[in-house]
């Protein structure tokens, strides 16, 4: 496997502004922290980050296309499935564990038009979490609460770097196609009826494939249309899942 520097810190504000900050060093260098002050999650959300999880941001520099970087959100998932028994994907991001979310993935990158500078993969996973404040008791689980047992933060980070170097090595040499069939097989959206959340709009729909750039394709009452993940929350229409 190739290796992976790993930094580890107490406290940040974010492990992502962290490997944005330090982003001229080297290719898969990992930033992680036992506690954020300041930890985002998508579509400006803040993300609940106490001693309880592992925060840990991948800083890439692999040879693909701006537009690819999104692929990389797909294969860290993945990666965590691969860790997390029984657990599925709600696509584009977030691990679900019984019907609640146990991680989420926030990429980002920095490029000029045609060429990658850098990605930062921001991987949250909730592990030792005995309960979740109110406004997230919903949606949130962790692996203590599903499973009954406490995971050690150092052995799932590096059982995560191991899957996720077979799937991120996979993606960089042969593309996403050679990945797309197992994560349909790992994505618990496909099939459901589903809310699409466009800023203050929202419409239902059925989610019915990935498509081959990793987008989702949904059948709505005005025919076919293709989600692209940075502009969306997908909701199942009972609830989170
Ligand atoms: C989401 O589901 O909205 C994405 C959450 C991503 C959280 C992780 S925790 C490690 C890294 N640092 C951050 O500030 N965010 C990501």
């Amino acid at each position: 496997m190739k290796k992976y520097n790993i930094i580890f810190y107490d406290c940040v504000d974010s492990t992502n502004l962290e490997a944005k900050r330090n982003s001229q060093m080297e290719d898969r260098t990992v930033f992680t922290a036992v506690t954020q002050t300041g930890g985002r999650g998508r579509l400006g959300r803040k993300w609940f980050s106490d001693e309880n999880g592992l925060w840990m941001s991948v800083l890439l520099k692999p040879d693909i296309s701006p537009a690819q970087c999104s692929f990389v959100t797909l294969v860290a998932g993945l990666a965590v499935c691969g860790v997390i028994e029984n657990s599925g994907i709600k696509w584009p991001n977030d691990i679900v564990l019984g019907s609640k979310k146990v991680c989420g993935i926030l990429t980002e990158m920095s490029s000029s038009a045609e060429k990658l500078n850098y990605i930062v993969c921001g991987i949250g996973i909730n592990l030792n979490n005995e309960s979740f404040p109110d406004e997230l008791s919903n949606i949130a689980t962790s692996l203590y609460l599903e499973t009954g047992g406490k995971t050690d933060r150092e052995m799932f980070l590096n059982r995560f770097l191991s899957e996720f170097e077979f799937y991120y090595s996979r993606f960089v040499e042969n593309g996403f196609s050679c990945l797309a069939d197992e994560y349909r097989k790992k994505c618990i959206t496909l099939g459901k009826d589903v809310t699409i959340i466009r800023g203050d709009n929202s419409y239902p729909a059925i989610a019915v494939d990935i498509n081959e750039n990793g987008e989702l394709i949904v059948e709505t009452e005005n025919g076919t249309e293709t989600v692209l993940s940075g502009e969306v929350s997908v909701r199942g229409i009972f609830g989170y899942v």
